[in-house]
């Protein structure tokens, strides 16, 4: 490997923008990574990569396969919506280079197993970016839970509540809001993997069984771009020890909330509570635009224009582990260790395609409010991926 990393950004929207173009420039790990091209259909998003990035007109392309074929790479970082992660993550891998996805790893198990085979069969490494594994408060969590302190676990409740305007069209300037956001994501794929990733690893337990209820009141009533999609969904998740937990996830709190995205979880045990305070990262601004919240835990930025916080070393580290391979400090060994299911982010994916089954197959009651059944998991898994795989999964 060169000092550098060689990598090519595959998808340049709203998450390159809000997050990965500190990554890439401006954090503690740009030094280590060189932007050596974008694969991108989009041309103004393309050229807003390239140009960031100094990219020569050569070095900008409008599909991932001539930017494998044409570029010499380390790596490469899928950007693309959930349901189109999988071919461009397992073409790289099979060209001998290293992936990093954004949560969650695809919108289905199918993909996310063909994810993780490629990558055991190239040798490579791939990494899910789950940035919540990173947040300092769910990290002593895990550690505490795992000692057994508070014993069984029992039941959770998290939450995870963005404000309209990330979902809004109608919201100038844009959030993440493209007209057809709503509708493209879901509270589910977009919010509650999150919750349920940082739960899982927490107890560390596969969940059996999900059922969701979903509620589309706020979102179909805006104006003039109306959306379809629910404000807010329940996934219920039922684990093998029979512990349960309730993810609230939605995106229609109105505008005046004191923070982007209002969350927090607590886990109920046999021998005691852990309350996850993620709702107070601790920077209160009361200022004549309102009362914010301000979470640096996950960004902040610097005098120094360097940006620091769990959003930025979540990726980062990721990248770390690459290129701790690539210059032997990391063996390989030890690299495979870490390509386990519940690293790849396979349950959360699990999560993610059984409570949209659950809403799909629900019943319509009152007025914009489905309730699902609840679907299991173990069966889900052997249909998708037959009864061998999944119980290697262990979900036989
Ligand atoms: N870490 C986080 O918390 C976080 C936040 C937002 C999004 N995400 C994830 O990041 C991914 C992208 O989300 P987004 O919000 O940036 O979506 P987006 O729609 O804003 O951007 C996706 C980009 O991919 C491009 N694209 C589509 N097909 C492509 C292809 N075949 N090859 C190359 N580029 C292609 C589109 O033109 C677009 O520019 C999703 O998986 C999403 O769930 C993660």
């Amino acid at each position: 490997m060169n000092n550098k990393l060689r990598l090519g950004v595959i998808g340049a929207g709203a998450v390159v923008r809000e997050i990965y173009q500190h990554l890439y420039f401006h954090s503690d790990y740009s030094g280590r990574l060189q932007i050596c091209a974008v694969a991108e259909p989009n041309d103004e998003h393309r050229n807003w990569l390239g140009d960031l990035a100094g990219l020569p007109m050569n070095r900008r392309f409008a599909t991932h396969g001539e930017m494998i074929a044409q570029t010499e790479l380390d790596a490469v970082q899928v950007n693309t919506p959930d349901h189109l992660h999988c071919v461009p993550t397992v073409e790289a891998l099979n060209a001998g280079l290293d992936v990093v996805v954004p949560k969650p790893a695809a919108s289905t198990i199918k993909d996310a197993h063909q994810m993780i085979q490629a990558a055991r069969k190239a040798r490579r490494f791939l990494g899910i970016d789950f940035h919540k594994r990173e947040d300092p408060r769910i990290k002593e969590a895990e550690a505490r839970f795992r000692s057994g302190r508070y014993g069984e676990f029992q039941a959770a409740v998290f939450y995870m509540l963005d404000k309209l305007m990330v979902a809004d069209p109608n919201h100038a300037p844009r959030f993440f809001a493209s007209p057809d956001f709503a509708e493209k994501n879901t509270p589910i794929s977009f919010l509650t993997v999150h919750m349920a990733d940082a739960l899982m690893r927490i107890v560390n337990l596969i969940p059996m069984r999900v059922r969701a209820t979903g509620y589309a009141h706020k979102l179909t009533s805006l104006r003039p771009i109306a959306l379809k999609g629910f404000d807010l969904v329940d996934t219920e998740l039922v684990f093998e020890t029979g512990g349960t937990a309730h993810i609230l996830t939605g995106w229609a709190l109105p505008n005046t909330a004191w923070s982007t995205t209002v969350q927090s979880g607590r886990l109920i045990c046999s021998d005691g509570l852990l309350d996850l305070g993620l709702d107070t990262p601790g920077l209160l601004e009361i200022h004549q635009e309102g009362v914010v919240e301000i979470n640096p835990l996950f960004r902040n930025f610097g005098l120094d224009e360097r940006v620091t916080g769990y959003g930025i070393s979540s990726p980062g580290h990721l990248y770390e582990q690459i290129i701790g391979r690539r210059n032997h400090s990391v063996s390989q060994a030890d690299l495979e260790e870490k390509l386990t299911p519940m690293n790849l982010g396979f349950y959360a994916t699990l999560v993610l395609e059984g409570a949209e089954k659950s809403l799909a197959d629900g019943e319509q009651v009152g007025r914009g409010t489905t309730i699902g059944p609840m679907i299991d998991l173990r069966k889900l898994a052997v249909q998708e991926l037959g009864a061998e795989v999944a119980t290697a999964y262990g979900l036989g």
